[in-house]
């Protein structure tokens, strides 16, 4: 959904990430966040020459893509409202702020390490397997900053920052599955479960 601009209210910057600026804000009384595509991504060139221009729209449709065919796991998925341009011609992707029942901002998996247990592992290979099921491959989960926690009743993972999915970024890996080397299915695996050990490792 195109937002208006103007219907935004900017609250507070909560992150900088390697592409981009990321605020609390409102918009239309719900509590949102607002991500900038502001800074030059450092792999852009190579994303033109894959013909990958718009990163905020494609993150965007993966988005709705991704909730549409695995609505029963949509409490652990980021929720996107819609996408804007500011008057610099800026993209922005707006979506539901992730927080925890105290009122908290939910915090990245990766600062939260020691907040997590057995069950909270399982419930994140759960997801990560029905996702891949249903032949959807995040990329970028070795990166710790995509998953957050969200505790309420209890603790659980929502999966954020779906930019580079399946073969988004990563052409070449039609051609060497089709030649049986490696997909993206593979290199999502591989990763996933260093990530998965990794975190139980550090459970003991
Ligand atoms: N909907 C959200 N709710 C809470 N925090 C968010 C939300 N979206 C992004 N963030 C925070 O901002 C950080 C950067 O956002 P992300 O979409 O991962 O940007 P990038 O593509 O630059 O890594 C995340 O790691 C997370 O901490
Ligand atoms: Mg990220």
């Amino acid at each position: 959904m195109k937002i208006d601009y103007n219907d935004l209210v900017f609250k507070e910057k909560i992150k900088q990430a390697g592409s981009s600026h990321v605020y609390s804000g409102e918009y239309k009384g719900q509590e949102v966040a607002i991500k900038l595509f502001d800074i030059i991504h450092p792999h852009s060139s190579l994303h033109r020459l894959y013909g990958v221009f718009n990163i905020c729209l494609i993150e965007y449709d993966n988005l709705l893509k991704v909730r549409e065919k695995c609505t029963e796991m949509n409490y652990a998925l980021q929720e996107p409202i819609g996408v804007t341009r500011n008057p610099q011609g800026i993209d922005i992707l707006i979506s539901k702020l992730v927080k925890d029942d105290n009122g908290s901002l939910s915090n990245e998996l990766k600062d939260a390490k020691n907040t997590i247990d057995k069950n909270f592992i399982s419930q994140l290979q759960n997801i990560l397997y029905s996702l891949a099921e249903k032949k959807i491959y995040h990329m970028h989960l070795e990166d710790q900053r995509n998953i957050l926690v969200h505790v309420n009743s209890g603790i659980h993972p929502v999966i954020i920052d779906f930019q580079s999915m399946n073969e988004t970024y990563y052409p070449w890996l039609k051609i060497t599955k089709h030649f049986g080397m490696d997909s993206a299915r593979k290199r999502y695996f591989r990763r996933i479960n260093r990530m998965l050990k990794s975190l139980e490792e550090n459970l003991n």
